[in-house]
């Protein structure tokens, strides 16, 4: 076990936010996307890290924006910081009980599918560079009401013994401000596969009454209970 990702009795326990990416494909499984409905739609991805869904995404006609604070990064260093970080998952998550393994089917698949998305991720990122915007949430460079849709995967929720609600909150209310549809974030539930009691405060927070959540449902599981997402709306 490295010192740097430990194993707890239960879910991967992670001393940090990791710099994993998934495809377009999970993307679209984890957030029920109807790419065709998208095409031309500003869509940003909040933590997008490297993943690969802003260079397919935009390759398929829509016009998306990617935000992460590893985008003042050059591509090599970005390099050496991912690489390390997949393979300690790699190495632990196989004896971790709370991932389901039927889309994956195993650890080895798991890497192939985050070492392609890395790939295509890097090779946009250096052609690209104006569709990746260096930043850290709780704030977003974007103007008020840029995008159609706003996505967050495995950032919110998943890490939240590192993240507080104060920090939810506050990138709530600055993803919204950026946002003139809706928000989708990915999943609803702690690494420990518990769903984050953070949802049901938004939800009664005053400074939050404007908008409307809903948790919707999807068929993708991967990690336990990771089969829905948050839906927030300007009421
Ligand atoms: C587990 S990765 C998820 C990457 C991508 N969303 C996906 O699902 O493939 C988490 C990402 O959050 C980014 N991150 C860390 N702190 C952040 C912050 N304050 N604001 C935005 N992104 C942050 C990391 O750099 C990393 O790329």
């Amino acid at each position: 076990m490295s010192n740097d990702l430990m194993r707890s009795k239960r879910g991967l326990q992670l001393d940090r936010v990791v710099l994993l990416g998934r495809t377009f494909e999970e993307y679209r499984r984890y957030f029920l996307l109807e790419p065709d409905d998208l095409i031309g739609k500003r869509v940003l991805d909040v933590a997008g890290g490297v993943s690969s869904f802003c260079a397919e995404a935009n390759k398929l006609g829509m016009k998306v924006t990617s935000f992460d604070p590893i985008y003042s990064l050059p591509p090599e260093e970005i390099t050496e910081r991912s690489e390390p970080d997949l393979e300690s998952v790699y190495r632990t998550i196989g004896s971790v009980p709370t991932y389901r393994w039927g889309y994956y089917k195993n650890p080895e698949y798991m890497r192939e599918l985050r070492k392609r998305a890395s790939t295509i991720f890097l090779r946009d990122y250096k052609i690209h560079p104006q569709h990746y915007v260096a930043g850290e949430l709780p704030r977003l460079s974007f103007a008020d009401g840029e995008f159609d849709l706003t996505l967050v995967s495995y950032f919110l929720f998943a890490y939240q013994d590192r993240l507080d609600y104060e920090f939810h909150r506050e990138s709530i209310l600055e993803i919204m401000r950026v946002t003139r549809g809706e928000a989708r974030i990915y999943p609803t539930v702690t690494f420990e596969a518990q769903p984050s009691e953070f949802i049901a405060r938004l939800r009664s927070d005053p400074a939050l009454q404007t908008f409307v959540f809903a948790e919707i449902k999807t068929d993708f599981e991967f990690l336990v209970n990771s089969n829905s997402f948050l839906k927030v709306r300007h009421s």
